[in-house]
C-alpha cells in the first residue's frame, strides 16, 4: 500500500504536469496560479486512498482524482467572489488579482478541464464515474446557493445549516472517495460505506473550517480570519449561538451579523465575545469529534483487513486537529 506522503507526491506531480495553453494568458494564468499554489489536496488524496484500499494499482484513479481537485479549485474561484474574500492560501484571491470576470471565466474553463480529465477513466466505469461526478457537482451548487440565501436570514435552524454544509462541502469529499473506490473495483456495499465515511468526514471538515475562520490564524489558514463574521455567513458557530442565546443576546448577535457599517475588526471582536460567552466553540469541537467518530465507524465496516483501512483512518484523525 502507498503512504499518504507517496500518494501526495504522485498527485502533486500529476497536477503540476497538467498541460494548459499559454494563450489567452488572462484565461489560463489564473488556472495555473490556482492549481500551483498548494492547498491540502484533500479530495484527490481521498480518491487515491479509497482506490488503494481495494487495489494496489492506483494509477487508474489519478486522472479522476485530479479532475475533482480541478473542480474544487474552480469552486474556490467562484466562492471567493461570492464571499468577497481577498486572500486564498496566503495569496490574493484570483478575482482580486485578475478581476471578477477573469475569475468567473477561468473558473468555468476549470470545470470543463475537470471533464477532460474524467474522460480518461476506464471506459468500463466511465458512465458510472460521470454520474457520481455530476450528482456531486450539482449538489455543490445547491449548497452554495443555500449558503448565500442564508446570509439574508435572521436565523437558520441547525438542521438547515447541516443540510447546507452537507451539500456545499461534504458531498464533494464523498464523491471523490467513491470515485476512487469505483476505480479500485470496490463492491457496491463498500462504495456505500466509503460514501458514508467521507460524508461524515466532510461534515467534520466544514465545521472545523468554520471554527478556523473565527479562531485560526491567517498564517496557517491562508485566509483572512473573521471573514465569515464580516460577511454575515451562517456558520456552525452562529447557528449554535442563535439556538442557545437568550432573546437579548440573540437580537444583539443578529444585529451585528447584518451590520455592514461597523468597522470589520470591531464587529468580529464583538461577535467573538458573544460566541465565547455562550461556549459555542466547544460545542463545535464536540460536533467535529462526533462526525469524525461516525466516519471511522463507517470505515471499520468495510470488507477489507484493518491494515488496508489504516492510512485512511489516520487521515481522518489528523483532520480533526488541523489548523490549515
Ligand atoms: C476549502 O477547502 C473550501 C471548503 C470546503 C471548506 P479546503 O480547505 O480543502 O481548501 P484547500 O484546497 O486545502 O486550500
Ligand atoms: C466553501 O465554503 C464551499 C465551496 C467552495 C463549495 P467556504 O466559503 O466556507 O470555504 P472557504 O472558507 O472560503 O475556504
Ligand atoms: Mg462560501
Ligand atoms: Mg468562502
Ligand atoms: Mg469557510
Amino acid at each position: 500500500m502507498y503512504s499518504k506522503e507517496e500518494l501526495s507526491a504522485i498527485i502533486e506531480e500529476y497536477i503540476h504536469a497538467l498541460p494548459f495553453p499559454e494563450e489567452p494568458d488572462t484565461l489560463y494564468e489564473p488556472i495555473v496560479y490556482s492549481l500551483s499554489k498548494g492547498g491540502k489536496r484533500l479530495r484527490p488524496l481521498l480518491a487515491m486512498m479509497a482506490c488503494n484500499i481495494f487495489s494496489d494499482d492506483v494509477a487508474c484513479a489519478l486522472p479522476c482524482a485530479a479532475a475533482v481537485e480541478v473542480f474544487h479549485n474552480f469552486t474556490l474561484l467562484h466562492d471567493d467572489i461570492m464571499d468577497n474574500a481577498a486572500v486564498r492560501r496566503g495569496k490574493p484571491a484570483v478575482h482580486r488579482k485578475w478581476g471578477v470576470n477573469s475569475a468567473i471565466l477561468s473558473g468555468d474553463a476549470m470545470m470543463i478541464y475537470s471533464y477532460r480529465l474524467l474522460e480518461q477513466a476506464d471506459p468500463a466505469i466511465l458512465p458510472r464515474i460521470f454520474r457520481i461526478f455530476n450528482d456531486t457537482s450539482l449538489k455543490v451548487c445547491e449548497g452554495q446557493q443555500y449558503d448565500m440565501d442564508f446570509e439574508a436570514l435572521e436565523r437558520v435552524p441547525m438542521e438547515d445549516y447541516l443540510h447546507m454544509i452537507s451539500l456545499k462541502t461534504a458531498v464533494l469529499l464523498a464523491g471523490a472517495a467513491v470515485i476512487g473506490a469505483v476505480c479500485g473495483g470496490a463492491s457496491q456495499e463498500d462504495c456505500d460505506r466509503i460514501y458514508t465515511f467521507a460524508t461524515e468526514l466532510g461534515m467534520a471538515f466544514q465545521i472545523r473550517d468554520d471554527i478556523l475562520d473565527s479562531y485560526g490564524t491567517q498564517d496557517s489558514l491562508g485566509k483572512k480570519i473573521g471573514g465569515d463574521i464580516t460577511e454575515g455567513k451562517k456558520t456552525f458557530l452562529t447557528t449554535a449561538a442563535m439556538e442557545i442565546a437568550d432573546e437579548d443576546t440573540r437580537r444583539k448577535l443578529g444585529g451585528l451579523m447584518h451590520n455592514r457599517e461597523m468597522i470589520a475588526d470591531e464587529k468580529v471582536a464583538r461577535v467573538l465575545a458573544i460566541y465565547d460567552s455562550l461556549g459555542v466553540r466547544e460545542q463545535a469541537e464536540t460536533a467535529v469529534e462526533r462526525y469524525t467518530a461516525r466516519a471511522t465507524e463507517a470505515l471499520a465496516a468495510l470488507s477489507v483487513s484493518g491494515g488496508r483501512r489504516e492510512p485512511m483512518e489516520r487521515l481522518a484523525l489528523e483532520l480533526t486537529k488541523r489548523l490549515s
